[in-house]
């Protein structure tokens, strides 16, 4: 057996106009409030323009997630992107490989992902030096350990929707990846919160929905603080909404479970034991998921695109330290979260075809 050629690692990053830049003096904005027009709304069902040049389309697993070849980002037309947001606002996510989108600059990657809703700024992630505030950059490097460092205490294994405290949170959301470890690692598993909230039994499914919980940037503000001191970025005070805790999905109209454990602290009008409990159970059955997941292995040029409303996501950063990872995430607002209607008997259980084989309704 011929031994494998040992390589040495690039040293250069292959695009040093993403690097991430600090500034702890930098003061950003939110966007604040606007009418959301869902693209999802404008699309052909049956996704002529989203699929015409598709040349392999395959589910990731069940529940969640769909991997579709030959389709660029960046050559659809308006109607392709309304019809991209249906589609993965149906499958939580969409893989798409060898994207020119990462190559067409700042300006033109801003426009295409300002189609779904204007771009969230961050409050301490990093930005491109010169580029757009809007771009979120996810650098881990021998030359930048701040995300390691970031989870030194800490398991990287956090499901979590991205700025889930806006009073409008994200919807679909870009991710891009510019540069990935050589080897396997740094997947994103990506997890349907449709599915999640499906699979409780249908009288805990009716005790969560009419409830309502606080998100907050408050904890990873304070870590940013506590791993940076004076070099932490610091752009906008802390953010905080309250949430429904069962949300509809604007255009697919399908019941959510929105309460995440990097945001999320507390059930509204509970006392504090009584949401603890009830949070850990829902985080707890978010991070066993396994058979509402996928499991996402990038490469070079490999976007991922989420939908925030109805999917949470987490890292996995299980690739050796100093091995360089780097993409950047663009992340348009949507809707305001809107609340699952509270039915008396909504059938639901009928609608559960396990249960109902088995009797357990
Ligand atoms: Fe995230």
């Amino acid at each position: 057996m011929i031994a494998p050629i040992e390589t040495k690692p690039r040293v250069e990053p292959l695009y040093p106009d993403y690097l991430p830049h600090y500034d702890p003096d930098e003061k950003v904005e939110g966007v604040g409030s606007f009418e959301h027009d869902d693209p999802g709304f404008r699309a052909d069902a049956e996704l002529p323009n989203l699929l015409h040049d598709a040349t392999n389309k395959f589910d990731l697993s069940p529940h969640c997630g769909t991997e579709l070849h030959g389709v660029q980002i960046s050559e659809l037309s308006p109607a392709g992107l309304d019809e991209l947001a249906l589609f993965t606002a149906e499958r939580g996510c969409v893989v798409l490989r060898n994207q020119k989108f990462n190559d067409i600059g700042f300006e033109k990657q801003s426009k295409i992902a300002s189609h779904f809703g204007p771009l969230h700024r961050h409050g301490w992630m990093p930005h491109p030096k010169n580029g757009p505030v809007e771009f979120v950059i996810v650098y881990d490097s021998e030359d930048d350990l701040r995300i390691r460092k970031s989870w030194a205490r800490k398991s990287p294994i956090q499901f979590h929707v991205d700025q889930s405290p806006e009073t409008q949170p994200p919807g679909l959301t870009f991710f891009c990846m510019l540069e990935s470890p050589p080897g396997p690692g740094g997947d994103t598993i990506i997890s349907h919160m449709g599915r999640a909230f499906d699979r409780l039994s249908p009288s805990f499914r009716g005790r969560l929905e009419g409830l309502k919980a606080i998100h907050t940037t408050a904890n990873p503000i304070m870590r940013e603080i506590r791993d940076n001191g004076n070099q932490a970025v610091l752009r906008r005070p802390i953010t905080k909404s309250v949430h429904p805790v069962v949300t509809l999905h604007p255009v697919t109209k399908r019941k959510c479970l929105f309460v995440n454990s990097s945001y999320t602290q507390s059930i509204v009008g509970w006392d504090e034991e009584e949401s603890d409990y009830l949070l850990k159970f829902l985080f707890d059955h978010v991070n066993r998921g396994a058979d509402f997941s996928c499991r996402v292995r990038y490469e070079p040029g490999t976007i991922v695109v989420w939908d925030q409303r109805c999917t949470q996501h987490s890292q996995t950063l299980d690739y050796s330290p100093g091995q360089r990872r780097h993409a950047f995430r663009l992340t348009p607002l949507a809707n305001v979260p809107i609340p699952s209607k509270v039915e008396e008997d909504d059938g639901e259980c009928q609608k559960d075809e396990g249960r109902m084989m088995l009797n357990l309704c």
